[in-house]
């Protein structure tokens, strides 16, 4: 009875079980006992018939005190030694473990193996070894939990914890963070995945996914950034969409809305990337979403860099073409729209929100607009918001979608590219 623990993967789950179940069960058998007795006397021995019973004097038991001190008293000192002899295999990794680093930051985590491979938000391990993970936090208090190893350990800014298991079979399990860590914290999660030896020595040096970002340079990285994150909302060619233009915006001093000036260096362009709402340029809405914990330092880097060639004279490094699929449907056509159009950056297909509502399920979506009317997402809806963008919007959002100069025909197949998007 009472089994709803999780797949045991590591040497260790059985024990954690073990003592766990056994707690659970005394404890039920406990109240069970203890509950039922009390409704049973409740029941026998209440008042009936208006006549008070008359009931004897007790005047205590040694037995009985003897058995409920010394019953629960052994049953405590028989959990408690079990609970430390096991704490302490648990906080004592053996002499041959193999070591990964963690590093914890809102809201990923980052691994990095001996011989410097690195991976994000997934770690792989060999079966039937040792591992030890040494943790730390770039920012806040999180907590690593792999529930089907039975083990979870805090991360602490500014001090190194660990924790140690043995996975005894393969397969792919979830880690999560266990310690509410701000907004998203429900989203701070990572992949395990158990493989034999053979394999996961073939895994941890092979680099060539390493090596392939490593050929390309900062701004060409930037490049892909901006291709993927910024070109809806900034432009290169200067012409004003919803954020500044990145033309000639290095070294640039920007006005700001609350009369002060700014000079566009790296400090700013990084602050601009993190805090958003910090430093807005006068003419412009305080829309951005913030990208912390999306960008890695390396990313805003290769951003900066990107940012830096589009100074008007030097060739800029041209972001690579989103991928287009062959627009022989409705479907694919709205698809390619999607990324031409840039609708990518700031509607998610996953259900993440930007600057607008993401497309996820949107086709028949029901909601609240800003004025306090209801809408629904249907074909009408959908015409209008593409041409009059800020004649209905969502609540939660602000008016930030600039018109977007589209054809019947093409709003059609954005529709119907939408409907598939659930
Ligand atoms: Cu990190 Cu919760």
């Amino acid at each position: 009875m009472f089994r709803f623990l999780p797949e045991q993967a590591s040497d260790f789950a059985h024990k954690v079980d073990w003592i766990n179940n056994l707690i659970t069960d005394i404890s039920v058998f406990f109240t069970v006992a203890i509950v039922g007795a009390m409704i049973y006397f409740a029941i026998v021995y209440r008042r009936r018939n208006g006549t008070n019973h008359e009931t004897p004097q007790i005047r205590g038991s040694h037995f009985l005190e003897i058995v409920w001190t010394v019953v629960p008293t052994l049953i405590c000192i028989f959990v408690a030694y079990y609970g430390v002899i096991y704490f302490r295999e648990l906080r004592e990794p053996p002499k041959d473990t193999l070591n990964i680093n963690v590093s914890a930051r809102q809201w990923d985590w980052d691994f990095q193996y001996d011989n410097g491979k690195k991976t994000f938000r997934e770690f792989v391990v060999p079966v039937d070894q040792a591992v030890k993970l040494v943790m730390t936090s770039r920012d806040v208090l999180h907590s690593f939990f792999i529930p089907s190893m039975r083990v979870k350990q805090d991360v602490v800014p500014g001090q190194y914890t660990n924790l140690w298991f043995r996975p005894i079979k393969t397969g792919d399990y979830n880690v999560f963070c266990t310690e509410y860590c701000g907004k998203d914290h429900s989203t701070m999660l990572a992949k395990l995945k158990v493989v034999p030896a053979d394999e996961y020595k073939r895994w941890v040096n092979d680099r060539s996914e390493e090596a392939a970002l490593m050929q390309k340079s900062p701004a060409e990285q930037g490049a892909d950034q901006y291709n993927k994150l910024c070109k809806t909302c900034h432009s290169m060619d200067g012409s004003k969409i919803i954020g500044p233009s990145f033309l000639k915006l290095f070294g640039k001093e920007e006005k700001l809305v609350d009369g002060s000036t700014a000079k566009v260096d790296e400090n700013y362009l990084k602050e601009s990337m993190l805090n958003p709402g910090a430093k807005i340029v006068e003419g412009f809405q305080n829309v951005m979403p913030s990208f912390a914990g999306q960008l890695t330092d390396p990313q805003i880097e290769g951003l900066i860099a990107f940012i830096k060639t589009v100074d008007g004279t030097q060739k800029v490094v041209m972001p690579e073409k989103t991928e287009e699929v062959a627009a022989t449907t409705p479907v694919d056509r709205g698809k390619n729209l999607y990324s031409q159009k840039a609708c990518i950056g700031c509607h998610s297909l996953d259900g993440s929100k930007l600057v607008g509502p993401t497309f996820k399920g949107i086709y028949g979506r029901k909601g609240k607009l800003a004025d306090g009317t209801e809408y629904e997402a249907n074909d009408a809806y959908i015409t209008n918001s593409i041409k009059e963008p800020n004649s209905q919007v969502v609540e939660g959002f602000a008016p930030a979608m600039p018109q977007m100069p589209m054809s019947d025909e093409e709003i059609k197949d954005i529709i119907e590219f939408l409907k598939t998007v659930k």
